[in-house]
């Protein structure tokens, strides 16, 4: 069972600047909440309470005002700082004692998830005894990610980081399930060609021990990956449409929170203050009206 996450929300940001000169990038809006609602959303929706967010040197009080503790949220959040993006496992490496030997979820900060039976799907996701589970979805660029191909029992057979000539175009989201032992085999890992250490290479050890398995984000669910400007507006349009359209939010703590029966209306009024007045404090009115 996945009692404890971390969301992974530094790296250089370069690709997005100079909006990311002064701001980190989970902090810019996507359509009406900041970035970093979003992989926290599903960690709460697959009941995780326990959470670690990894942030860039120096960028902690940003994050502090929007997210100060989890409190209101019924949740604990705790906080890391890194030094320099070495890499994606290197949350591992940092959120060691935050682990403390039990098994982990890992989200990127920059990674939308969408979709009929996501909650489900998560639930199931969490009850990880041992190895590691990796979701996959079909893109129409695999070479933007790290990919994984598969045999027809759906064994992973390959896995590569962006790979230049087409291997698969199934890519590996940025949302993975580990057992405890993923800080060891962390430490262990040697920086790639560029520079970093890999989240596949690290798949690549469970998966020659044969402890890894997948599981899919089919046709019927969005995985979005708000990598570059042109993303971060296409996520805020899909965003803007579902919202506008039904009068749900995606991704609206408070609401998860409250389903999960962690907090209670007093809470929802909490966060009503917090925020002002605005759209998002009248859509909380309304749920506990
Ligand atoms: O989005 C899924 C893809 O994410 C996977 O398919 C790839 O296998 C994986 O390597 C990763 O690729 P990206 O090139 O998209 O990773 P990126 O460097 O953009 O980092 C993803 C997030 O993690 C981003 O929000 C910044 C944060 N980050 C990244 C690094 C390298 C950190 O907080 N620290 C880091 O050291």
């Amino acid at each position: 069972m996945i009692n404890k996450g971390i969301i992974l929300a530094g790296g250089k940001g370069t690709r997005m600047s100079p909006l990311t000169k002064a701001v980190n990038k989970q902090l810019l809006p996507i359509y009406d909440k900041p970035l970093i609602f979003y992989p926290l959303s599903i960690l709460m929706l697959a009941k995780i309470k326990d959470i670690l967010i990894v942030v860039n040197k120096g960028q902690l009080e940003q994050y502090k005002k929007i997210l100060p503790n989890g409190k209101r949220l019924g949740i604990k959040l705790s906080y890391a700082e890194q030094a320099k993006p070495k890499g994606l496992p290197d949350a591992f490496i940092l959120g060691e004692k935050f682990i403390n030997k039990k098994n982990v979820a890992l989200i990127l900060g920059d990674n939308f998830f969408y979709g009929q039976y996501l909650s489900q799907k998560l639930k199931s996701c969490v009850k990880l005894k041992s190895g590691a589970k990796i979701l996959l979805h079909k893109v129409a660029k695999p070479e933007a990610y790290g990919v994984a191909k598969i045999d027809k029992k759906n064994k992973v057979i390959g896995i590569k980081e962006k790979p230049k000539n087409f291997f698969s175009d199934l890519a590996i989201t940025g949302l993975y399930f580990f057992d405890k032992k993923v800080s060891e085999y962390a430490k262990k890992l040697k920086p790639s060609r560029r520079g970093e250490l890999e989240i596949t290479d690290l798949i690549k050890k469970y998966q020659s021990l044969k402890q890894l398995k997948a599981d899919y984000i089919g046709r019927g669910g969005a995985w979005l990956d708000t990598g570059s400007i042109d993303d971060f507006y296409k996520t805020s349009s899909f965003v803007s449409a579902i919202e506008n359209r039904q009068g749900f939010k995606i991704a609206c703590l408070e609401e998860i929170a409250l389903n999960n029966r962690w907090i209670s209306k007093k809470h929802i009024k909490e966060s009503i203050k917090f925020y002002g007045k605005c759209n998002y404090s009248n859509y909380l009115k309304k749920l506990i009206s």
